[in-house]
């Protein structure tokens, strides 16, 4: 017999079917009522003439410059490769290019990818070190060679025979942040944290200072006990920080379209995990995790997470459903929930058995239709379009 419950689980699912809002059906009630509510207030924007460009949250000046090039006749590739640059050179933004956060070596690793719509071309790099702009190098990987990806090594000498200049990558506020994180992984390693450094046992009056709490205790950076939280002013771009650690997956994702109809390019550039095994490489260089562009569909990519993102294929699973008609923000959505199913191991969730870790995906629709969503938290996107440059909320799979 069906009790009131089923009757308006069912109700509720029909009423998305009808709005086209497939990944509801199935969801429970409460769930239910409150994507539904996030869907009716999505951006049901009416793309105007001119280009629309997305980027993650640190992409306003991206999107905004990109928009601007696009308008004067620019490629859409070169665009936002000339957008991201912005935040590639930024030494403030800790999760991209100059200034992102090191391996556990103390080496910045950077990764990133390319697609050209029109020629469906894509070129990337991983693990390349000492070089910026590794969005310029992916470019010349997918615009001179006839191959995908070049990393490590490799992608370090190409871009140096395409004349990339190279340069020291790791900021003072970088390797101060390193050092901080090495030195608080083991209370019985060789390096010292901060209170057991050679400071001062007396103030400057002469009064005993209190003693540093001494060699031997347990405070494993990462062994859930710490002090979480979101990132401090002090760590620009980073996601957290854990007993003052800063911790990242930040990313610059951005995607353009020329005009509704016309051409779709896009790009993902990242300093990648911090504290990343050397080698690491994460879903920002892999065509159809961090970045996926189909011409003929929209453009989708990634922040966060990169393992997870790469596990599902996100960008491609959101390309694939905007071709089936969902609205960029429900695809997105949609990834978001492929990722919360195959999320299974206990690290990796939090009490409600929902993931403990965040991904942000952005998507952009042939017709001009935008949109993104994030696993959890209260997240922003940068957009370009027609009626003007700003940031707006993303939609979030899990709100509480
Ligand atoms: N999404 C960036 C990374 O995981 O490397």
């Amino acid at each position: 017999m069906p009790t009131q419950n089923d009757r308006r689980a069912f109700l509720a699912a029909a009423g998305a079917a009808a709005f086209g809002l497939p990944f509801l059906a199935g969801a429970q009630p409460n769930e239910t009522r409150r994507r539904f509510e996030q869907a009716q207030q999505r951006n049901n924007n009416i793309a105007g003439d001119g280009p629309v460009v997305i980027a993650s949250g640190n992409g306003l000046e991206t999107v905004r410059l990109a928009q601007q090039l696009i308008a004067q006749g620019g490629d859409p590739l070169d665009a936002i490769v000339a957008g991201v640059k912005i935040v590639e050179d930024d030494p403030n933004d800790m999760s991209v290019g100059y200034g992102g956060l090191p391996n556990e070596e103390g080496v910045v690793e950077l990764d990133s990818s390319v697609m050209h719509g029109p020629m469906h071309r894509s070129g990337a790099v991983a693990a390349l070190r000492n070089i910026k702009n590794p969005a310029a190098v992916a470019r010349e990987v997918a615009r001179r060679t006839d191959h995908c990806m070049i990393v490590g090594e490799g992608a370090l000498k190409f871009a140096l025979r395409m004349g990339f200049k190279e340069e020291n990558l790791l900021t003072e506020q970088a390797r101060q942040a390193w050092l901080k994180w090495r030195s608080t992984l083991n209370r019985d390693d060789d390096w010292l944290q901060d209170d057991e450094l050679d400071l001062p046992v007396k103030d400057n009056k002469g009064a005993q200072l209190p003693s540093p709490s001494g060699r031997g205790w347990p405070s494993k950076a990462r062994s859930g006990e710490g002090q979480s939280s979101l990132a401090s002013s002090q760590y620009p771009g980073v996601d957290e920080t854990i007993n003052g650690v800063p911790y990242t997956t930040g990313t610059i994702h951005c995607s353009a379209l020329t005009a509704p109809g016309a051409d779709l390019a896009g790009c993902t550039t990242t300093s990648g995990l911090s504290w990343k095994l050397p080698g690491r490489v994460g879903d920002s260089p892999i065509i159809g995790a961090g970045l996926y562009t189909d011409n003929e569909v929209g453009s989708a990519g990634a922040t966060g997470r990169g393992e997870a993102v790469i596990q599902i294929c996100g960008a491609h699973t959101i390309v694939m459903r905007m071709d089936a008609g969902d609205h960029p923000q429900d695809a997105c959505l949609y990834a978001l929930q492929k990722i919360a199913d195959c999320t299974k191991v206990q690290r990796l969730l939090d009490e409600r058995g929902r993931p403990n870790f965040n991904v942000v995906f952005y998507a952009v629709r042939k017709d001009g239709q935008f949109g993104s969503a994030c696993m959890r938290g209260v997240r922003e996107f940068a957009i370009a379009d027609s009626t003007g440059v700003r940031l707006e909320k993303c939609a979030t799979l899990f709100d509480d």
